[in-house]
């Protein structure tokens, strides 16, 4: 089979995007000195491409590989601590309208990891964000992921932050983004190291009064927000929403994400209290090295829990949501 090449979508007018246009809408060089080192907003073009409607959200469901898809749910009693925690779900033999219609309807988010990677009609468009952000920014974003979330009016993102460099690239609908500030009491370094040995969990604990330090943006669709590296924040929904997250891991992460695992070590095996913040740059680097040989030597005991399935979809029920005898996921 010939590989992939845009230029034929190009050619055959297969893929609806106007390449005459840019995908960045109002990128200034205001936004070049603020990327990276602050949250901004920008305006993109994902729309136009016409791959974000529900006709084809729903074909893309359909060839979307299983086991990079999540149907998920929110527990109904929830850890004030760590609130809006995910359940996974089981769709397995339900049509994909049908999933649709829970999404629009149910408490369900529905999240197809690396879609934008994998379907070369949504790697076209990948490659013209990232293209674009690197000719204005400098940055190289090639090997960036990207994920399609179809949410629910009443899905929430708990509280949490990434160990790699996220744009939010808002396309339909109307959510709410709270940013945190970085300080200890926000995200602490304990917290932070938590995340660093773990594959599956990013939550942080939340109290209610981080609130007021909060920056909120009201994201309209063709806007995409881009915050600093490892920023705490939460999304609440008020509508139904379509959007794409997109991560890459850039030096600056992986050498902080290695030096977190070290210091995860230290405080768990030898009960001292390491600051990440009082590092200088050669022990960053140091305990970069040592936490990558930890993570060699599988000194890091996996702490994930294992993935859990304690719902189905179930259309002939309201909101579409049933629960299940909770089983580890295996599909
Ligand atoms: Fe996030």
């Amino acid at each position: 089979m010939k590989a992939f090449d845009p230029k034929d979508l190009k050619a055959s007018n297969l893929h609806p995007y106007n390449w005459g246009e840019t995908m960045l809408t109002d990128w200034t060089v205001r936004h070049t000195e603020r990327f990276g080192e602050e949250t901004v907003t920008f305006g993109h073009d994902l729309t136009r491409s016409g791959l974000f409607t529900d006709e084809a959200l729903i074909e893309l469901m359909k060839k979307h590989p299983i086991d990079q898809m999540d149907v998920c749910s929110m527990t109904d009693e929830p850890d004030p601590r760590f609130p809006n925690q995910f359940l996974t779900g089981d769709f397995r033999g339900v049509p994909m309208e049908t999933v649709m219609a829970a999404a629009k309807a149910g408490r369900v988010f529905v999240n197809l990891r690396k879609a934008m990677n994998i379907h070369p009609e949504y790697r076209v468009l990948l490659d013209q964000m990232f293209g674009e952000l690197a000719e204005q920014t400098g940055f190289d974003g090639s090997q960036a992921k990207g994920g399609i979330l179809i949410s629910s009016p009443i899905s929430q993102t708990p509280y949490h932050f990434d160990k790699t460099e996220t744009i939010l690239w808002h396309i339909r609908g109307e959510k709410r983004i709270y940013i945190y500030p970085m300080t200890q009491e926000f995200i602490a370094d304990e917290d932070y190291e938590a995340v660093a040995v773990s594959y599956r969990i990013d939550d942080l604990p939340y109290d209610a009064r981080f609130d007021e330090a909060a920056t909120a943006y009201d994201l309209q669709p063709g806007q995409a927000i881009a915050w600093p590296l490892n920023a705490p924040h939460r999304v609440d929904n008020s509508s139904f929403c379509v959007s794409v997250t997109t991560e890459y891991a850039t030096r600056a992460a992986s050498i902080k994400n290695n030096a977190m695992i070290a210091n995860a070590a230290i405080r768990g095996k030898f009960g001292m209290k390491p600051g990440y913040q009082y590092d200088g740059t050669v022990k960053r680097f140091a305990k970069a090295g040592l936490g990558v040989a930890l993570r060699k030597m599988g000194y890091m005991e996996r702490k994930d829990s294992p993935d859990l399935v304690s719902f189905k979809i179930d259309p002939e029920v309201s909101g579409y949501v049933v629960p299940t005898e909770p089983f580890v996921r295996n599909f």
